[in-house]
């Protein structure tokens, strides 16, 4: 069977998609009953590969690993042949021949696809600068677990058309549901990536508007990893775009709100906005462990019924 890899929520089918969120909400209230008493990836290795910082991404593939009765090993640039200039698809061929999967943190996605061709074992792309997959799935988890069936429901995206937006965009077509993606112009997401998504998702320009019976709104930091020196255009640019509790209370009455983390209280969110009770950022912060499980488990070891 053909190496199975997760650069894009596109890589893996509606229907398997669906089956990992149902896995991981599984998989989070076994551990939650029993303690980590699973364990299919005795002797199992992840190599993680982080360019960019990272606490929750790492935090939670690491734990996954220990916690499944396998191992992961943190690579950072600074410390591998890698960051001296080896090649990607070197790396890759090497690596394939030591683990059983490659996490990848990294800014160029095309560097992420020369890695995934060279190897012969699974690559998951934990964020580049175009997408961030495993992040979608803990949040359709989330979502699902929250409020039951999404399909037909209508969630907005407020801010910048980055990485993130790019994987709800992509959400949105796999799990089918409605999708308003509200920035500044200026800031909008790739249009081949938007125009693929078909009339799920439209561009609005208009925060309050955008938010209006929504039952779910979500955003991210206005400058991402990389962005740091835009940081004051930045925050220009994006006023008015703040997701407030007064805009949370335009939406349906029973909305979530999501954020990737980290946030920055006062630039994209209120300073409040995490305490208020529509927001379940913790829950979704942690269902990266549980989300993450599931889709190793897949990569590896396939259904599991
Ligand atoms: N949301 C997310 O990926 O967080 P980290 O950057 O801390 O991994
Ligand atoms: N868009 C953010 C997401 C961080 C998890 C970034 O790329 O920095």
């Amino acid at each position: 069977m053909a190496t199975r890899h997760f650069l894009t929520l596109l890589d893996l089918s509606s229907e398997e998609l669906d089956y990992l969120i149902a896995r991981a909400i599984r998989i989070k209230s076994e551990l939650k009953a029993h303690g980590p008493d699973y364990t299919p990836f005795a002797n199992r290795t992840l190599a993680m590969i982080f360019e960019k910082s990272s606490t929750r991404t790492r935090v939670s593939f690491e734990t996954a690993m220990a916690q499944f009765g396998g191992h992961a090993l943190f690579l950072s640039p600074r410390d591998t042949q890698l960051g001296r200039g080896e090649p990607i698809g070197d790396t890759a061929r090497v690596l394939s021949e030591m683990v059983d999967a490659v996490m990848i943190r990294t800014f160029s996605h095309a560097d992420l696809e020369a890695f995934a061709e060279a190897s012969s074992v699974p690559v998951i792309n934990a964020l580049s600068d175009d997408y961030h997959p495993c992040q979608l799935l803990a949040d359709m988890m989330t979502w699902v677990e929250c409020r039951g069936a999404i399909q037909g429901k209508t969630a907005v995206w407020i801010g910048d058309g980055n990485n993130m937006c790019h994987s709800w965009i992509n959400a949105a077509r796999q799990f089918d549901f409605t999708l308003r993606v509200c920035c500044p112009e200026g800031y909008d997401p790739d249009p081949a990536i938007v125009t693929a998504a078909g009339d799920r998702v439209s561009i609005l320009r208009d925060p309050r508007q955008a938010a209006e019976d929504a039952d779910l709104v979500t955003t991210d930091v206005w400058a991402s990893m990389g962005q740091e020196q835009e940081q004051s255009a930045r925050e220009r640019a994006f006023k008015g775009f703040q997701v407030t509790e007064a805009m949370l209370d335009t939406a349906a009455s029973d909305v979530l709100f999501l954020h990737c983390l980290p946030a920055h209280r006062g630039e994209e969110i209120s300073t409040t906005l995490l305490d208020d009770p529509r927001a379940v950022v913790w829950q979704e912060a942690g269902n990266r462990l549980h989300a993450q499980k599931a889709l190793l488990e897949f990569l590896l070891l396939g259904h599991i019924d």
